[in-house]
């Protein structure tokens, strides 16, 4: 099979945001306890951060970590976490059904965002908690001094203000699984009303409002226009959530997924805008996919846990080959809608769906879908350029008409360099790609880096780290009119072109 990429040097979506390749730790499952913290653990520091695990976080150079939740944060109480740790109560986790020990808090996540060269998006709850609560947290977050929150963390030995600037109003606020659900009416009133304290506090915060909680909540889209009706002056994005399953072992519709993404993104964008049309606005609301990634493979184990219990093995899905291709189409998407989607956070970083896996006292180790994470963070960096891809579908139920690729193309921010990102759906067709490239004629491939399994149920563990990562494949450096490029069947592709 033939396909073409079309770029023009001058058509492009806009800047990538480097906080489209951010994460998120939730206090759930071993994310924290024997995730990203383990003391007494060999690759433990004194604070008992595992610096296997932070070498792992530095190298996929995550911009922004969304943290402390997740459904969590709607009944957590975030004093609990500050403070003499001997001191520190013990609480039920309604949301998980573990135990929160409270041993690793507020002071220690943003000492852990040092070491990991990241930067925090702190959500509040405001499912059981409000204004007042949410406001106090800032307070004690970003003011110097001389204020009682403020002279309550420089007594817990934090002298310097935190200043974390993007600040998340609650978390998934219209499902039903909530603790402190509510109806947008209700959600969009205390939205607003917590922004504009926030701001009343620093009109330079970021806000995200919630959105829904995915595509298919029966509120969707009237939540978003009900919710930034009421509060579209005072916050700056609207967050987006949405999780990706095989469930069916449908491979086709499995990879077609980003179709229903990119969808979601649309609609979205488009009720953001009835908004911003209706008040006359000046400022577009931006999107926050705060929330996204495969998770199905650990739906039943989950069902059989105990509760109660501390750092349980919770929502441990380990990846398949298949599934590092469905999240290199999601990050596709997300990249081509750079003009719009601000804000991105694969869920989560560290045993919880994620990139990242431990096992307490033992390795650290990849994922299958760190590798697409991985090169997009590192090559998607710069500017999103507009894409015209003509290739060959398929067709499916759900989805319609599939293209067999999927592709974005960034231009670096040194302008040097554009990066394809490719993924071969078609599971027997080799594609040959050729490329014509507007104004950009001299650029020659330079790198081709493919990732590709044999065995499409493959994965990645303790023992067996290395069996599904990428490879270089030789290229010789040809300008990109002569190039027709091999796509191996079911890969994903990273292709570089320079002068
Ligand atoms: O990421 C896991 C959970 O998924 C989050 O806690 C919640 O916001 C979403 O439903």
């Amino acid at each position: 099979m033939r396909a073409n990429i079309h770029l023009d040097k001058e058509f492009t979506v806009g800047e990538v945001d480097k906080r489209i390749f951010g994460s998120f730790i939730e206090h759930l499952g071993r994310a924290v306890y024997g995730g990203i913290f383990e003391p007494g653990h060999p690759q433990a520091d004194k604070d008992g951060f595992r610096q296997d695990v932070l070498q792992l976080v530095r190298d996929l150079d995550v911009p922004v970590v969304r943290y402390p939740g997740g459904n969590f944060v709607s009944s957590f109480r975030w004093e609990d976490s500050v403070g003499p740790v001997g001191q520190r109560p013990r609480r039920l986790d309604l949301a998980w059904k573990a135990v929160e020990p409270n041993i690793f808090g507020l002071n220690e996540f943003m000492a852990w965002t040092k070491q990991a060269k990241t930067e925090a998006m702190m959500a509040l709850n405001l499912g059981t908690r409000g204004i007042e609560a949410a406001s106090a947290l800032v307070e004690y977050c970003n003011h110097p001094g001389d204020s009682y929150w403020s002279d309550l963390r420089r007594s817990h030995g934090v002298k310097d203000p935190h200043g974390i600037k993007l600040w998340c109003l609650g978390n998934e606020l219209d499902g039903p699984w909530q603790v402190g659900q509510k109806t947008p009416e209700e959600y969009g009133r205390l939205a607003f009303e917590t922004a504009k304290a926030l701001k009343l506090f620093d009109p330079a915060l970021e806000l995200v409002a919630v959105g829904s909680s995915n595509r298919h909540m029966p509120l969707f889209p009237q939540w978003e226009a009900t919710v930034l009706e009421h509060c579209y002056d005072k916050v700056d994005y609207i967050s987006v959530h949405e999780y990706y399953a095989n469930r069916a072992n449908d491979l086709p519709t499995f990879l077609a997924n980003s179709i229903g993404m990119d969808a979601f993104i649309n609609d979205v964008v488009a009720t953001c805008d009835f908004v911003q049309a209706k008040k006359r606005g000046k400022k577009p609301i931006h999107l926050s996919f705060d929330e996204w990634n495969v998770w199905f493979h650990s739906n039943e184990a989950d069902k059989k846990l105990t509760p109660w219990t501390v750092g349980p093995a919770q929502l441990e899905d380990v990846y398949t080959f298949e599934d590092a291709l469905v999240v290199g189409t999601l990050i596709n998407t997300l990249l081509r809608h750079a003009d719009r989607v601000k804000i991105a956070c694969m869920a989560q970083l560290v045993n919880v769906i994620a990139p990242i896996m431990t096992r307490n006292g033992g390795r650290a180790w990849k994922q299958t879908i760190f590798w697409p994470l991985y090169h997009a963070s590192k090559f998607g960096r710069g500017t999103s350029m507009n894409l015209k891809l003509d290739v060959p579908f398929y067709e499916n139920a759900t989805f319609g008409q599939v293209p067999w690729l999927d592709a974005s193309a960034i231009k670096s921010e040194d302008g040097k360099t554009v990066t394809l990102f490719v993924v071969n759906r078609s599971p027997d067709q080799t594609i040959e790609l050729t490329g014509s490239f507007a104004g950009m004629e001299h650029l020659k491939l330079v790198g081709h880096t493919e990732l590709h399994h044999g065995d499409i149920k493959a994965v990645n563990n303790e023992a067996h780290p290395d069996n599904v990562v990428p490879r270089e494949k030789p290229v010789k450096p040809t300008p990109v009119g002569q190039v027709t490029e091999a796509l191996s069947p079911l890969s994903w592709n990273v292709l570089r072109f320079q002068a």
